[in-house]
C-alpha cells in the first residue's frame, strides 16, 4: 500500500502532483495543524509530513508519529522542529536551503531601501492627495553608499546580502558562529568581527541572517539597541525571536535608532502593538521566500526528500536532509 503523506496546508501544485504519483497525499486546510494537540492526534497515520515553519513539530508530536520516516519543512529555518527528538525516534528532517537565498536577500533589500528612503510615509502622502509638487526638504532619507553593513549570520543568505551590499558601495562587516573561509571573505570583501557588541556598534545597517538557536534567541536586546548608532537601521528577515520586540519598539519610539525593516516577528502571527505604531518601521508578513519560482523549488526539494527517504535512498545522498 502506498505510504501516506500529510501536507499541513496547500502548497504550489506541481510538486504536490509529483508526490501524488508516488504516495497517498492528504493536503490539510490551512489552520488545521497549527497546534501540538491537533498534530498529536493525527500524526500516527502518516509516513511523512510536509510541514510549514509555523507547524510545531515537538517531541510529543514526533513521538506520536510512530510511522513517521521524514518531516520535510517547507522552509530553510527549522527551529519549529525538535531535531534531537527526531533523531532519537529515527525520523529524518529536511529543509529548503539554497532555492530561497536570492529571494530572501532581495527582500532584505526591499525592507532596507524602504526604510532608508521613507517609502511608507512618502507613499501615504501621495495616496492621501498631499503631493502638491517636488519638495526641497520633504522625506529626506539616508544614502546607503559608503555606509557599513553589519551582517549577523554569514550563511548562504548572509553572503547573498553581502554581495548586494558591495553592489551598493557599502563596506561589509559580519559576525558568524564560525568565521567563513578567507577566500569567501575576500570574495565578499567582508571583515569578520568576533564580538557581536562591536559589530552592532560599528554597523550603520544591521541585517540578521542567522538561524534561531539558543545562542541567537533575544540576541538583539535592549543593551544592543543602546549600542547602535542613533541612525542605525535594523533589518530582520531571519526569525523574530532573535530580536527583543518590546525593546525594539521602545528604541524606535524613543528614536534611539534610525529605523527598522521587519519580515519576521517574535510571536507570529501576532505583532507587538507598540511596533505597529512605531516610527520608521517597514513591516511585511513573513514573505522572504515568497516568489513563484522559489516556492515551486521549495516544493520540489521537500517532495524529493520525502520520496527519497520513502524509497530507501541513503539520506547522506539527499542534500537537504539535515539529520543525515
Ligand atoms: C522562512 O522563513 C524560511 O525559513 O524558509
Ligand atoms: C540559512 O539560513 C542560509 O543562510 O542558507
Amino acid at each position: 500500500m502506498a505510504e501516506r503523506v500529510l501536507v499541513t496546508e496547500p502548497i504550489v501544485e506541481e510538486p504536490l502532483n509529483r508526490l501524488r504519483e508516488r504516495c497517498q497525499v492528504e493536503v490539510a486546510r490551512r489552520g488545521t495543524f497549527d497546534t501540538e494537540e491537533q498534530l498529536v492526534q493525527a500524526v500516527e497515520l502518516y509516513d511523512a509530513v510536509l510541514c510549514m515553519l509555523s507547524t510545531p513539530m515537538t517531541e510529543n508530536v514526533l513521538e506520536a508519529g510512530r510511522n513517521l520516516k521524514i518531516v520535510a519543512n517547507y522552509a530553510v529555518g527549522y527551529d519549529n522542529i525538535d531535531v534531537e527528538a527526531a533523531r532519537k525516534h529515527g525520523i529524518h528532517v529536511s529543509n529548503t536551503p539554497d532555492v530561497l537565498t536570492e529571494a530572501t536577500a532581495d527582500l532584505a533589500w526591499t525592507l532596507l531601501l524602504g526604510v532608508a528612503r521613507k517609502i511608507n510615509p512618502a507613499q501615504r502622502h501621495l495616496r492621501e492627495g498631499k503631493f502638491y509638487g517636488w519638495e526641497p526638504t520633504g522625506f529626506l532619507g539616508t544614502e546607503l553608499h559608503g555606509r557599513t553593513m553589519g551582517i549577523i549570520g554569514m550563511g548562504r543568505i548572509g553572503q547573498a546580502a553581502a554581495r548586494r551590499a558591495r553592489g551598493f558601495g557599502m563596506d561589509v562587516i559580519y559576525h558568524n558562529r564560525n568565521r567563513v573561509d578567507e577566500s569567501v571573505e575576500q570574495d565578499l570583501g567582508a571583515t569578520y568581527i568576533n564580538s557581536v557588541e562591536e559589530l552592532v556598534e560599528q554597523a550603520d545597517i544591521l541585517s540578521l541572517h542567522c538561524p534561531l538557536t539558543d545562542d541567537t534567541r533575544q540576541l538583539i536586546d535592549d543593551d544592543m539597541f543602546h549600542r547602535m548608532p542613533s541612525h542605525a537601521i535594523l533589518i530582520n528577515t531571519a526569525r523574530g525571536p532573535v530580536v527583543d520586540e518590546a525593546a525594539l519598539a521602545k528604541a524606535l519610539h524613543e528614536e534611539r535608532i534610525g529605523g527598522a525593516g521587519l519580515d519576521v516577528y517574535e510571536n507570529e502571527p501576532s505583532v507587538h502593538t507598540d511596533l505597529l505604531t512605531a516610527p520608521n518601521c517597514v513591516m511585511l508578513p513573513h514573505i522572504g521566500s515568497a516568489t513563484t519560482e522559489t516556492r515551486r523549488k521549495m516544493g520540489d526539494l521537500a517532495v524529493d526528500a520525502i520520496i527519497g527517504i520513502l524509497d530507501g535512498k541513503d539520506p547522506s545522498n539527499i542534500p537537504n536532509i539535515v539529520t543525515a
